[in-house]
């Protein structure tokens, strides 16, 4: 077995251990977008510092917590935060956590991200279905040797965000009453937020919003064969469209919205 394939039969085997059973969504939630997992039924809570080969997250706004149980009927393994790149840590640790979804027999993983609007026409507290998304972290979590038992050499990105959950998101907001934007979520490494001419930039190659997570864990999910719902909760604009970016306001935002976007998330589970 390969070195990956040992670390998931560790990490797996510890969890069933702690009562982690059957998975069907695997559900990674973002800055100050991680209440979701309190809502979970029958929770049972591990701390990501207790599951081997996790890495520890140290941002501030991250609980830092899986959270196995139901959700709108949905067995899930919710992570209350996430770990960045931009925290040093390699992006094979960064999306380990995917790894582990799909190996715990999850079929989609609904990712969701605070990030930065690029598109004129939005305003900081909609949410955005992420329709695809641009890598500009200038790193890959697939470079290396591939473990063929995991997936194929070149993945296919055509559709690594799943056409056929846009269309349920789609109405249990219109059934909700919530704007739904739809785009392209551009991921930069960080923990800079961008310059306002990078902004102008990412427009032009079709960026609808910006931020720091979501690209490498899709790519993982493309490369097991997950689908993928992606949601951005539109925090600020960019830089160069406001006057100043500071976390304090992403934190503010997502604390604005984040009632329509658990109910947007759980309407669309249950769906
Ligand atoms: N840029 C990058 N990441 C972000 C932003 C932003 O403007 N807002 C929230 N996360």
């Amino acid at each position: 077995m390969t070195k990956l394939g040992e670390m998931l039969k560790e990490t797996t085997a510890f969890l069933k251990e702690k009562g982690v059973g059957e998975v069907e969504f695997g559900l990674i939630l973002g800055s100050g977008l991680g209440e979701l997992a309190d809502e979970v039924e029958d929770a049972i809570a591990i701390p990501f510092s207790e599951v081997p080969h996790f890495a520890v997250s140290t941002v501030v706004g991250h609980a830092g917590k899986l959270v196995y149980g139901t959700l709108s009927g949905k067995k899930v393994l919710a992570m209350q935060g996430r770990f960045h790149y931009y925290e040093g840590h390699s992006m094979q640790k960064v999306t380990y956590p995917v790894r582990v979804m799909a190996a715990m027999g999850a079929h989609s993983i609904i990712v969701t991200n605070a990030a930065g609007g690029v598109n004129e026409n939005f305003t900081p507290g909609n949410l955005m279905l992420i329709t695809d998304h641009i890598n500009f972290t200038g790193d890959n979590p697939l470079i290396g040797e591939n473990d063929e038992a995991m997936g194929p050499r070149f993945p296919d990105m055509s559709h690594a965000y799943t056409p056929e959950y846009f269309g349920i998101a789609k109405k249990v907001a219109k059934e909700q009453n919530v704007p739904l934007q739809e785009g392209v979520y551009m991921g930069y490494s960080g923990p800079t937020y961008e310059t306002p001419a990078e902004i102008r930039m990412s427009r032009v190659m079709g960026a609808d919003a910006v931020g720091m997570s979501t690209v490498s864990e899709v790519i993982v999910a493309a490369h097991s064969g997950l689908k993928v719902l992606g949601i951005s909760c539109i925090t600020n604009l960019a830089a160069g469209m406001q006057s100043s970016l500071n976390h304090a306001e992403v934190v503010e935002t997502t604390e604005r919205v984040k009632s329509q976007f658990k109910e947007l998330i759980k309407a669309t589970l249950a769906e």
